[in-house]
């Protein structure tokens, strides 16, 4: 699998937590009680995964490109900016998530709100980098530019979808196996 293939499968997995957030949020929607257990597991996972080794992938990759070609670069650098707005949100979703699991109040729609938005933030990046990004560097890298790009970023585990699932991650394994 090269680098942009990996980038791809975990844009997959990504899809798949989503998901399962956007379960949660219809749940709310309809009154009904969601998992802030579970919600807490896929943001951790988000923090861990996307914000520390998936985007400082990507970062590495559009500076390897803008160095070379100023193909693109308006949507290179919008995504380089929401790299670190995905970040921030991440963290304060995981903070009022953790807040709501040791009692804090918040009001029932202000979190919907805010869930609606995380998940739609997430999912208009993802699809952004899909269709603007991802062709780019597919029609303009060559062999050579990847074996150097894989060399520039060592390879990580994914901790929930890669060969060794981290413990903490196992629920969100068992949600996705009874979705299927
Ligand atoms: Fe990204
Ligand atoms: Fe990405």
């Amino acid at each position: 699998m090269n680098v942009l293939q990996s980038l791809q499968k975990d844009h997959g997995n990504f899809d798949r937590v989503l998901g399962l957030l956007g379960e949660q949020l219809t749940l709310l929607q309809q009154a009904e009680l969601p998992d802030f257990q579970l919600m807490l597991d896929i943001v951790d996972y988000l923090q861990n995964y996307a914000d520390l080794y998936h985007h400082p992938k990507e970062d590495a990759i559009f500076g390897y490109h803008l160095e070379r070609c100023p193909e693109g670069r308006t949507e290179i650098e919008l995504m380089i900016r929401q790299h670190v707005e995905l970040r921030q949100n991440t963290s304060q979703m995981r903070f009022a998530i953790d807040g709501i699991l040791h009692g804090d109040i918040m009001l029932r729609a202000e979190f919907t709100e805010r869930l609606a938005n995380f998940i739609e933030q997430q999912s208009d990046h993802l699809k952004a980098e899909e269709t603007q990004l991802f062709p780019l560097f597919s029609s303009l890298f060559s062999a050579a530019d990847w074996r150097f790009i894989e060399k520039l970023i060592p390879t990580r585990n994914d901790p929930l979808f890669g060969e060794t699932v981290e413990k903490q991650y196992t629920a969100i394994l068992d949600r996705i196996a009874e979705v299927c």
